[in-house]
Order: C-alpha cells, then sequence, then structure tokens
C-alpha cells in the first residue's frame, strides 16, 4: 500500500510540474511608464502593460494620472497594439491598431466615510455618510519594476484637504501562483493583483464610529442592459487563506456567459494592520450592484468615447465595506487593507496543494489499509481454519 502511496504522490508532484510549466510561459509581457509622454513629470503615473498571448494580446492601462485610479483591459489580436498620445502630461487618446474584441475596467472614484451607528460593520444607505471623490487625489510613484516576468508599480495617493493616504499596488506576474500577501489569491498571465490600503485617514469629527468603504466604477463593452454577476463560491480548504473559505466573484456578462469577458476575484477579508494574519483580519462585504455613468473627463471617459457610445456601454457601481461588530471601527488600528485581482476569462479556481494531497492520501490510506488488514486477518483465519483439520491429522 505504501508504494503505491509514494508513487501516487510522485505523479501528483510530475503532474503539477508539467500543469505549472504548461501555464509558466503564457503570456510574453511588456510594460511601459508614460509611453511617448515627453514631458511627464516622475510623479505621474500611466502604466501601459501588453501581453502576447498564442491566441490574443491583453493590453492593460493602470492609471493614476486622473486622481481616479483605473486599470482598463483591451483584448485585441495577437498583433495588435496601443497608442497614446497625450495632451501635456496627460493622457489624451488611446488608439487601437485594430478593432478591439472585448474591453473592461474597474475604477475607484470615491472614498465613503460613513458613521456606523448600529456597528453592523458595512456601508447602509440609512446611516450619516460622505463621499470624498478621488480626482483630485495626487499619486506619487513609490516603487515600480518594468521586466519581463514582471510589471509593478506602488502609487501613495495624497488628499487634498485631509491627513492619511491611499495606497495602492498592482502587480503582473505573468505566471499561475498564489501571492505571498495574505489572502494568497491566485495570479495568472491574464490578471493582474491589486492591495489597496486606507492609511492613517482622519475621521471625521462629526461621527463617533466611522469607518470607510471604497466606491467602485465597473465597466465592459456588454450592452447597457445587462449586468455584472456575483457570486460566491465556498473553496475546498482554507489552506491558502487561514479562516476564509469564501471566494467572492464578479463576473462581466461575457465572461459569465462565453469564459471571455472579464472578472474581479477575492476573499471577503481585510487587514487592520501592515502585518497581515488571521489576527488582523476582518470582513471585507460588497454591497449590490447599481447602474450609473462613466465620470465626464475621466480617463475612463477619454478611453470608450472613442470607440463607443459610453451609453452602449455597461457601467455598474459597487460599494466594498470593511470591518466587523465589536472591532472599535477605522480609528482602532486607523489601518484597511484589502487586495482582489482583476483580470480576463475564466477566474482561476484553486486546487489542492501537495501538501493537503498527502494528508488526503493519508486520510485515505490508513483506512484502507486496515480495511484491508482486516479482510486479509479474516481470509487468512478463514484458510487456516479450513485447512486445520488437514494438519491437525498431518501432524497427528
Ligand atoms: C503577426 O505578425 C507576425 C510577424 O510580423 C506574422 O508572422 C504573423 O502572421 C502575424 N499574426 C497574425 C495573426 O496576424
Ligand atoms: C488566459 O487566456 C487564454 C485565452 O486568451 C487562455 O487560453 C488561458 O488558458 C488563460 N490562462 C489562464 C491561466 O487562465
Ligand atoms: C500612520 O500613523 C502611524 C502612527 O502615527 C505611523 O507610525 C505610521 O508611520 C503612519 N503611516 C504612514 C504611511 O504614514
Ligand atoms: C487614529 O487616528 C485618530 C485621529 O484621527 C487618533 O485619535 C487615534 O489615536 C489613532 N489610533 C491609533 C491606533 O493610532
Ligand atoms: C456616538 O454618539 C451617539 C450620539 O451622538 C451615541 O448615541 C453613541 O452611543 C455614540 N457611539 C459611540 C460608539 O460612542
Ligand atoms: C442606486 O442608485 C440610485 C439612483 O442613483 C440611488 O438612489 C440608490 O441609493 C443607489 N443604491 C445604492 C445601493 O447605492
Amino acid at each position: 500500500m505504501l508504494p503505491i502511496l509514494i508513487r501516487m504522490n510522485i505523479l501528483t508532484v510530475l503532474l503539477f510540474a508539467i500543469v505549472s510549466f504548461a501555464y509558466g510561459q503564457d503570456r510574453k509581457i511588456s510594460s511601459y511608464i508614460n509611453p511617448g509622454c515627453s514631458y511627464c513629470p516622475p510623479d505621474k503615473t500611466l502604466v501601459y502593460t501588453k501581453a502576447i498571448g498564442s491566441d490574443n494580446t491583453i493590453h492593460q492601462i493602470w492609471d493614476f494620472t486622473g486622481g481616479l485610479p483605473t486599470i482598463i483591459f483591451v483584448i485585441g489580436t495577437v498583433n495588435s497594439s496601443l497608442h497614446i498620445t497625450w495632451d501635456g502630461t496627460n493622457p489624451e487618446k488611446f488608439l487601437m491598431s485594430d478593432e478591439p474584441q472585448y474591453s473592461f475596467a474597474a475604477a475607484i472614484d470615491k472614498l465613503y466615510e460613513y458613521d456606523d451607528v448600529e456597528d453592523v460593520g458595512h456601508i447602509d444607505p440609512s446611516v450619516p455618510q460622505k463621499a470624498y471623490s478621488l480626482r483630485h487625489m495626487y499619486w506619487a510613484r513609490n516603487a515600480s519594476k518594468m521586466t519581463e516576468t514582471e510589471a509593478m508599480v506602488a502609487v501613495r495617493g495624497h488628499f487634498q484637504d485631509r491627513a492619511g493616504l491611499l495606497e495602492m499596488k498592482l502587480d503582473l506576474l505573468p505566471f499561475n501562483d498564489y501571492a505571498v500577501q495574505l489572502p494568497h489569491l491566485i495570479h495568472t498571465a491574464n490578471s493582474t493583483l491589486v492591495d489597496v490600503s486606507v492609511v492613517n485617514v482622519t475621521s471625521s469629527r462629526a461621527y463617533n464610529a466611522s469607518r470607510f468603504a471604497l466606491h467602485l466604477l465597473l465597466v465592459s463593452t456588454d450592452p447597457a442592459g445587462d449586468t455584472m454577476r456575483y457570486s460566491m463560491r465556498r473553496s475546498l480548504d482554507d489552506e491558502h487563506t487561514p479562516g476564509v473559505f469564501e471566494i467572492v466573484e464578479i463576473k462581466t456578462p461575457e465572461s459569465s456567459r462565453n469564459s471571455d469577458g472579464g472578472f474581479i476575484q477575492f476573499r471577503p477579508v481585510a487587514y487592520t494592520q501592515q502585518e497581515r494574519s488571521v489576527a488582523s483580519s476582518t470582513n471585507a462585504r460588497i454591497s449590490n450592484f447599481n447602474k450609473t455613468l462613466i465620470p465626464a473627463r475621466s480617463t475612463l471617459d477619454k478611453f470608450y468615447s472613442y470607440k463607443y457610445d459610453p451609453h452602449d456601454l455597461l457601467v455598474q457601481d459597487i460599494f466594498i465595506s470593511f470591518g466587523e461588530t465589536g472591532d472599535g471601527y477605522y480609528k482602532q488600528h486607523n489601518y484597511t487593507a484589502w487586495s482582489f485581482t482583476i483580470g480576463y476569462g475564466e477566474p482561476p479556481i484553486e486546487s489542492f496543494s501537495l501538501f493537503v494531497i498527502v494528508i488526503i492520501s493519508i486520510g485515505l490510506g490508513v483506512p484502507v489499509l486496515l480495511a484491508l488488514s482486516g479482510v486479509t486477518y479474516v481470509v487468512v483465519k478463514k484458510y487456516r481454519a479450513r485447512n486445520a483439520p488437514t494438519r491437525f491429522t498431518d501432524d497427528d
């Protein structure tokens, strides 16, 4: 039995190696900061990444020049290219070399502060709340990495008229793996990891139970009358995100129908300290979708109005709010960090790790071993019993 178990595990290791190798060279990436901008100062940040695959190319734009942090995905043919023209230090036009096949985007347009008087841990239309537009946010670039194996940028957003920061990190790692940091989301060549932190933001004096929520805009080139699809899945185990079994997915209509649209994937968890752990985790809760419009003069507007009538696009918003009953509100830590992935195609599904497979094999193997030994014992006993008289006569 044991040798079979070991062989099974070696086979699994091989299978994993083959699978990860197959995914390992999924897309060839190249990335640029402010491509084509002659006068952009170092604190302007627009990242363009191109990920060339075997049947299409994914173009991504990560924009912080227009205040609202914006992530745009455009899928084009393998040989397609995207050219950006600039008006001084702001992007003006986004020109695709050929017809885009599909596009979707997400932007954070507002930070909401709400007075959670009932201490429920999430935003509700009935509680006092204030929206802070991010349009005039000033984003300083903190770090960046533009290589053939990674495209990463970290930025710090300063508010115009209040203390505190919004920190964001976007990371494209073009292979299948779990993120290094909790909640260990899965990244692929088709997706980007996004971290958002609300750091040391001063609460409004009018509220004594302040919490924050992010207001997200979701856009896709699906019909305006359609809707984004929300789903909550339970993972097989909580090995990668201790204590959290749920996985939330938002799919665009095209993604939900044909698996070739856009998705957002996250665990309903956020962290209240820089050191992410089970102890510092809190709830991240998503609201229902609501129809809305692309903000005028935003990068989304510049991008989509060139090719599409903005009224034909599907545009919806959601709130992601953080906290849980009895946690002492935002002021307890003055820090909340949340992560999600945004990508093209089918959202990745976590697989059992080798460790779990070994545990399961042992868990299944031991009872089978016991059952087999029991059967052997009974058979041997019966055999002996049947042969006993003969032996006895022989011995006699
Ligand atoms: C893409 O460009 C390469 C080289 O320019 C060419 O060999 C190839 O046929 C093109 N592929 C498509 C799908 O147009
Ligand atoms: C990425 O998208 C392509 C289709 O464009 C698909 O063939 C591939 O399996 C996807 N990769 C992952 C890791 O989902
Ligand atoms: C936030 O405030 C804490 C305590 O005052 C300080 O230690 C920390 O450095 C601040 N964080 C940032 C990013 O400024
Ligand atoms: C959070 O900031 C508030 C001021 O906005 C301050 O009173 C409070 O002590 C801070 N909490 C921590 C844990 O630093
Ligand atoms: C906040 O203030 C309201 C009255 O203004 C009071 O009823 C409530 O108990 C206070 N909450 C906390 C957590 O102090
Ligand atoms: C949805 O939008 C309508 C109209 O703008 C607004 O009255 C309503 O409060 C919104 N609902 C949510 C949950 O934000």
